[in-house]
Order: structure tokens, then sequence, then C-alpha cells
């Protein structure tokens, strides 16, 4: 039931604290290494991988987008992400060494399903993320990684996609840690950032209330931008995502570097876009990259609402609207990211008299192609 919330979905945006520390419980040992024994592929055979595929769809491709960026830096396997609906149409390439990583929240998805199937048919090993226990793709995969969210109610998934994210990182970091990279030491370092996480994705929600004033200010607008580099581009897919299936408004999330390449033509007076700002620390080249895009943007009359972490300042005179979230590292950060835009969708799609958590024309699960 909804325990007091006025809809499942900002219920389960107040539980994602709890879906995160769940779906970390138990599988990091007293040493601060990882414990992953329940994924029963062999470690030799997780030594011989030499190619990573992942499918999915929807905001379950998006966790997979991020995951390539954590899967190719901690393991230098490299990773392919497709949407799963496109998969086995292309006739991918595929032996005993790839290892296909199907992530779905209902596990009963049948694009994600069919894309799996093919994938064994090609000799790949399958390995589910999946929020439903015994639900098909788990049951047809050879392994599988459950993500701890709990039942997902409404049909814009929330909790599930902070828990995809958290199993791709653990899958991410198990296969460096299995296979040993020269990333060794900060694989460690990770691990014991992400046994923090929960507690940031808390402070996150402690603050939405400026994010909802926000949405509510907005709620007669057309279009929504959403900008965002390197991991950050999936998080402004996702942001775009949440508010098109739920306020019914036309959102589009872009890689900030392609905006001089197409879409900076859209930029009008007073045009709402929001841009997800990676850490000044760590690579500050993307950093510095993101901030003249803001300032490109807001010289054409752009609305800037910039997420970007506590202490970055170098922000604050081209931010209309300043969400501040806690500094993690670069890889972590679509775990705090995306708590905004979901706060900002539901938010807005309410405020447009929307049915939040039965959007229009949507089922929680697709089960047909
Ligand atoms: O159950 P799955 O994770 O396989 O579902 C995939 C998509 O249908 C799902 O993520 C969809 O995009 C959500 N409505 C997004 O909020």
């Amino acid at each position: 039931e909804k325990a007091g919330y006025a809809s499942f979905m900002l219920k389960e945006i107040a539980e994602q604290p709890k879906a995160v520390a769940d779906t970390l419980l138990g599988r990091i040992d007293g040493s601060g290494a990882l414990s992953l024994d329940e994924v029963r592929i062999p470690p030799q055979v997780l030594r011989e991988v030499d190619k990573v595929v992942v499918v999915a769809c929807g905001t379950a491709y998006h966790a997979g987008l991020i995951a390539k960026y954590a899967i190719e830096h901690w393991t230098r396997i490299p990773c392919e992400v497709e949407l799963a609906s496109e998969f086995r149409y292309r006739d991918p390439i595929l032996d005993q060494q790839t290892l296909v990583v199907a992530i779905s929240q209902s596990g009963e998805t049948m694009d994600t399903l069919m894309a799996l199937r093919h994938a064994r048919e090609q000799g790949a090993r399958v390995l589910a993320i999946c929020n439903t226990n015994g639900s098909t793709i788990p049951r047809e995969s050879d392994a599988v990684l459950y993500t701890h969210a709990g039942p997902e109610v409404a049909v814009a998934s929330t909790k599930a996609f902070l828990t995809q994210l958290v199993a791709c990182y653990l899958v991410a970091l198990y296969l460096g840690q299995v296979r040993g990279t020269k990333y060794g030491d900060e694989i460690g370092d990770v691990v014991r950032d992400l046994s923090g996480i929960s507690g940031a994705v808390e402070q996150v929600l402690g603050t939405m209330d400026p994010v909802r004033e926000l949405a509510r200010s907005l709620a007669h607008k057309k279009t929504v931008l959403f900008l965002g580099r390197h991991v950050g581009h999936p998080v402004a897919l996702e942001g775009a995502l949440k508010l098109k299936e739920l306020a019914y408004m036309h959102a589009e999330g872009f890689a900030a570097g392609e905006l001089k390449h197409g879409p900076i033509a859209l930029i009008e007076e007073d045009l709402p876009v929001v841009v997800v700002v990676p850490s000044p620390r760590g690579r500050s080249i993307l950093h510095d990259k993101i901030v003249s895009n803001i300032q490109e943007i807001r010289a054409r009359g752009a609305r800037t609402i910039v997420i970007a972490e506590e202490g970055d300042e170098a922000v604050v005179p081209y931010a209309d609207h300043l969400v501040r979230i806690p500094a993690t590292p670069t890889l972590l950060q679509p775990l705090v990211a995306t708590v905004p835009l979901q706060v900002f969708a539901c938010e807005l799609a309410t405020a447009r008299g929307n049915e939040v958590d039965q959007p229009r024309n949507l089922a929680k699960s697709v089960t047909v192609e």
C-alpha cells in the first residue's frame, strides 16, 4: 500500500536509500572485497570473457548505458549496450566468450527475453540483473544478480533504476576483481564509496522542496531539454524519459558535446534546460567543458537548471536554478543525480493533473514485442 504517500511513485522514490542499501547487502565482505558467489559463472569463465553486451529497454537501457562506462573503465573489456528490441534483428556477433547482461525490473519484458534467447542460441553466457524473483528472464539466464528494490508498482521506474545501477557497478567491479586490472586499488576505494551511497541518496531526498516548487512553476511549458556528458548523458536521457511518460511533455536528452552539432538551434528565450554537471574533482576536463556548454545556452536565452556537486562554485554565475547533490566519484554520480530528475517529473506531472502511477498508454511490464 501507499503508506501515507499520495502515489506509489512518491513512495518508491522515498524508498530508494533502503533499496540501494538492500542491493548492496551481503555482497561486500568484511575486507571490502566483493563476494558475488550467487553469480554462478565460474571465475575461469569470467576471466575469458572478451566482450560484454548489455541488452535492455527503457529505463533499464539507461542503466546499461551507464554500466558501459563502469565496465570498460574497471575491466578494460569492450562493452556494447543495445536496445533489446534492436539487438537480434541486426545479426550481432556473439560467441562463448561474450557475456550478455540482460537488465529488467519485471523479468518479463518480451523484447529483452527475445534478445537473451537469441544470445544463448549463439553460445553466449547470459547474466540477468532483475528485480523479480523467479520471473522468466532470470529463469532463462545462466546466472542472475537480483536487485533488492522490493515490488515496484508505479509504471515509471525509480527505485528499480537505482538498484540496477548498483547491480551494474557490482558486476563491473566483480569482473575487475576476478580478472585483476590496473585499477585494483581504485576498485577498493569505489566499493567503500558505494557502501556510503545510500546515505547520499537520503541526503538528496531531504533537499527536494525547491525542485518541487520549480517543477510546479514550469507546468505550463511545452518542452524541457536535458544535457549531460559522460555518465551524465544517460542521466539526461532518463530525466527526459521520466518527463515524457509522466508529464506528457516534449523532453529530450542530449550529450552536451553534441549541442553545437544541431540541438543548440532549439534553444530559445526561457526554454528550461536541465544540465547534469560532472564533479569538478576527478576528470575536471569534463566539468570545464560542461560549464562552457551552460554559458553557451544561457547566452541564447535558456533558463538553466543546473545539477551540480556541493562546493562547485564555477557553475553559480550561470545557473538560474541550482540543485546541489553530494560529492561522489564520477562514475557513481548517476545514483544521486537522477533523484532530483525523478522528483521534478513526478511533481510536474502532478501539477498538470496527470495520474502519475498509471500514465496513459503505458503498462508496467511490456510482454509483447
Ligand atoms: O521491466 P523492465 O525493466 O524490463 O522494463 C523496461 C521498460 O519497459 C521500463 O524501464 C520502462 O521504460 C519504464 N516505464 C520507465 O520508467
